[in-house]
């Protein structure tokens, strides 16, 4: 079955062609980053108008690319929720329209159940179960995958997402947008090629009463703000490579073990990771070394299939297809909606 998949939710467009859920024929990627980075993060109205420019041309060149046309398309799969309101709406209605015109079925997609699907082209042998973190710009969730459209969150950051707080703090640190990849840098590489000292701050890692595998992000990057702004207050020098070191190992401190005892608990031997932040080098490598430790199998996406990308949406929506989730020319597009519930 080959499916045409297209992905609009925030500041990425992306169309893919991908032949039964797992073999990636095409994947077509326009990333909008620069037309954002100088308001410091994505702004929605930008975004769409963006995806409106460019999506048209990249469903062209994704079909060219897989060396296919349009009539060998069985079904058109779209992000539907959640996201930007006005991206995903670009990203629907562009859907509805290709599958109302080639008459193929129309299969909505939740952006979290793609994320977890990249592992499935990363991994051709991976089948659920599976406990997976997705970790991105807007979530981060632990997910029990007990099939492949059968997904039960049973962890999830009480306030801000782990990608909103690498992007805030990187902000501050006047590293532009998108903060991740740059903190990440500065992290491994003071700029004498030295790696930064993450012993050298000591930040919070809040811990959720009674809920175990919930997470809170917003008290770790109000303390990367103070920092900053006691040190240019009080004219001191601060060594910013050894913070973005602590703040990254701090972050890994908070995911790695929840994720090792979530495993333990739920009875899985397989984990995986997903989401933009799951690119992070110390995030990777404390997954690495606990999932050895603990004789756990670690899946981890390369970082082409960690960020947003049309690939991931194509083989989820194969598998929901596959569970008969189809929609009419009634759907619309969901700004929030729970990973658990099926379209
Ligand atoms: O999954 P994604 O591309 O988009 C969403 O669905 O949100 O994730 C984007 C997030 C951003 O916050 C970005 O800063 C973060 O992923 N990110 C990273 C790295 N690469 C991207 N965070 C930490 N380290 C990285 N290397």
């Amino acid at each position: 079955m080959i499916i045409l998949a297209i992905e609009t939710s925030c500041d990425e467009t992306a169309v893919a062609v991908v032949k039964n859920g797992r073999e990636v024929l095409s994947g077509e990627l326009f990333s909008q980053a620069d037309k954002h980075a100088m308001y410091g993060g994505v702004v929605p109205e930008i975004a769409s108008r963006n995806h409106v420019a460019v999506i048209g041309h990249l469903t062209e060149l994704a079909l060219k690319n897989a060396g296919i046309s349009k009539k060998d398309i069985d079904a058109v799969a779209v992000t539907s929720a959640p996201g930007l309101i006005g991206a995903l709406l670009v990203g629907v209605n562009f859907a509805k329209g290709l599958a109302l015109a080639l008459d193929v079925p129309l299969i909505p997609v939740h952006h979290i159940r793609g994320h977890i699907a990249a592992n499935y082209i990363a991994y051709p042998q991976l089948e659920p179960p599976f406990l997976c973190i997705i970790v991105s710009g807007g979530n981060s969730l632990i997910a029990d995958v007990g099939g492949y459209t059968d997904i039960r969150i049973i962890g999830r950051s009480r306030d801000d997402a782990a990608g909103e707080c690498f992007d805030k703090a990187a902000r501050v640190l006047g590293l532009g947008y998108p903060g991740g990849p740059a903190l990440d840098k500065l992290a491994q590489d003071d700029g004498s090629g030295k790696p930064g000292d993450d012993t050298l701050f000591n930040l919070p890692q809040p811990v959720i009463d009674g809920a175990p595998y919930d997470m809170s992000f917003s008290g770790l990057k109000t303390s990367i703000v103070n920092i900053v702004h006691n040190a240019k207050q009080k004219n001191e020098p601060l060594d910013t490579s050894s913070l973005a070191a602590s703040f990254a190992r701090t972050v890994s401190c908070i995911l790695v073990p929840r994720v090792i005892s979530a495993a333990k608990a739920f009875g899985h031997s397989k984990i995986a990771i997903a989401g933009g932040v799951a690119a992070n080098s110390r995030i990777r490598a404390d997954f690495l070394k606990a999932a050895e430790d603990e004789n756990l199998t670690l899946f981890i996406p390369p970082l082409s299939l960690c960020g947003d990308n049309a690939a991931m949406i194509g083989s989820q929506g194969y598998y929901e297809f596959k569970a008969g989730v189809q929609a009419d020319m009634n759907h619309d597009a969901r700004a929030t909606m729970d990973t658990d519930i099926v379209f």
